[in-house]
């Protein structure tokens, strides 16, 4: 058997939009670029994501959830260093009109010409904010400007306190929090790869400064950990480190994940030292020193930083678990069996039920094993084509476990259970199909 990996963001693109995972947004009006809708196979995936990461960070005894507002205080952005800072150069070519991005487009760095007509009549580099701005109330002033945050960190900051204290958390501990932020990217693309709307998962470790060095070798393991922990194949993940350091960072490391274009970041694990808490406390007149009460020592803590996108890890789950495995008979016909081969807390659908027949005999058993695995699965029912048909629909979208009620079901009170991955089949009770099923799926690593 030959196994063939997913090679070209394309492939996916399309089971993506045929299989209900990713959809382009406003599509009947002929799609806005670079904006993506979650379809009802993608939304129950991008809540499994979301759910693994929330787990891996708030079931812990140091770490809390938040869930802040988009909308924040814009002095929020005066202090984080967004509004004056957060900006890509930008050039614009008076031949063509095009618009391009100064630091990253190589006809321009080497020769200072335009990248689609090759003209040298061009603007100055202007720089240009990514941050979406919009008016808050009624009145369009420059006194109502506020910002769709670019990144859910500052709200981890502003409520680094209030965490603190209702939660009586001792340094070190963190907070954590998954949520929607905005850019106005100027190159967008790779499908969800980069987009002006997306989901961060991000989660600031506050530490006493001296200590923050060995608490960013931690979360770099453990970072490391959690991709292996879901499956992600270890030789398409590396640690990168950053060139250039931020004026407020002491070190920084991406994740890359090894996409179809390339390794490019996944993660991001930053010491930001006391950068954040610093300005905050500076902009907004408040000490946001942490008292030590064991050591009787005030300090700003450093932060040590972990941001994954949302999206983006959908994407590297979707490119990691993508297989085709191709198999020729002796007559030389190839056969082409697709297979999403995510871990099944990551599967959308853990089980699905199929009755060998239309016939009521059958459906009436199914309907009734569907609801009872509904009780504690993500379950599809499929009563249309043939049986190999409907595995190879299952196997295609990830689902772990197919549950056949076949003609014996009725007699033997039992149903044939298949896995996605070795195509095994085992017989097994519907009473206890439940817990068989859970105890597989606790321990599918093993
Ligand atoms: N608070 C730090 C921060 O926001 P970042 O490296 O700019 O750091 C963190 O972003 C992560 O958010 C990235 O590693 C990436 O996974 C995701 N991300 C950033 N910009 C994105 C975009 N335009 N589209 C999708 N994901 C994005």
């Amino acid at each position: 058997m030959k196994i063939k990996h997913c090679e070209d963001l394309n492939t996916l693109v399309s089971l993506s939009k045929r299989r209900g995972f990713v959809f382009q947004s406003s599509e009947i009006y002929g799609g806005l670029a670079s904006c993506w809708d979650y379809g009802p196979l993608g939304s129950l995936m991008k809540l499994n994501v979301k759910r693994a990461w929330w787990n891996a960070m708030t079931r812990r005894s140091d770490i809390v959830g938040i869930d802040a507002a988009i909308l924040m205080h814009p002095m929020v952005w005066k202090a984080s260093g967004h509004v004056d800072g957060f900006s890509d150069p930008l050039v614009d070519c008076k031949d063509c009109k095009t618009r391009f991005r100064a630091d990253n487009t190589e006809s321009y760095i080497k020769e200072k010409k335009c990248p689609n007509c090759g003209s040298k009549n061009l603007s100055e580099e202007r720089n240009f904010n990514l941050m979406f701005k919009t008016h808050m109330g009624p009145v369009e002033d420059s006194g109502s400007v506020i910002y769709l945050r670019p990144e859910t960190a500052q709200g981890h900051f502003v409520n680094f306190q209030n965490c603190q204290q209702s939660s009586r958390y001792k340094i070190p501990f963190g907070i954590a929090a998954i949520g929607k932020s905005f850019r106005n990217e100027i190159t967008p693309g790779n499908f969800i790869f980069r987009t002006r709307e997306f989901e961060q998962m991000e989660m600031q470790y506050f530490v006493k400064p001296g200590t923050d060095e060995k608490y960013f070798a931690e979360w770099k393991e453990r970072r490391w950990n959690f991709y292996i922990k879901y499956g992600i194949n270890p030789e398409n993940l590396r640690f990168k480190d950053h060139d250039k350091l931020a004026h407020y960072a002491r070190a920084a490391v991406d994740v890359e994940y090894k996409f179809p274009m390339g390794f490019s970041e996944l993660e991001g694990i930053h010491n930001r030292s006391d950068f954040d808490l610093s300005q905050h406390s500076k902009f907004s007149g408040k000490n946001l020193e942490y008292f030590d009460e064991a050591n009787k020592e005030k300090y700003i803590p450093y932060v040590i930083e972990t941001a994954v996108g949302c999206d983006r890890l959908f994407l590297a789950f979707l490119c990691d678990a993508y297989r085709e495995e191709i198999t020729t008979d002796d007559a030389g016909k190839e056969d082409v069996r697709v297979v999403l081969g995510l871990h099944p807390e990551i599967a959308p659908i853990k089980v699905a039920v199929l009755p060998l027949s239309k016939k009521e005999e059958l459906t009436t058993v199914a309907e009734k094993l569907r609801d009872q695995l509904a009780e504690d699965f993500d379950v599809t029912y499929d009563e249309t084509a043939s049986i190999g048909k409907r595995y190879r629909r299952q196997d295609e979208v990830g689902t772990p476990f197919c549950v056949t009620v076949d003609f014996e079901t009725a007699g033997d009170q039992a149903v044939t259970v298949r896995h996605r991955d070795k195509m095994t089949q085992e017989r097994v009770a519907m009473s206890q199909l439940n817990s068989y099923i859970a105890a597989k799926l606790k321990t599918f690593n093993q």
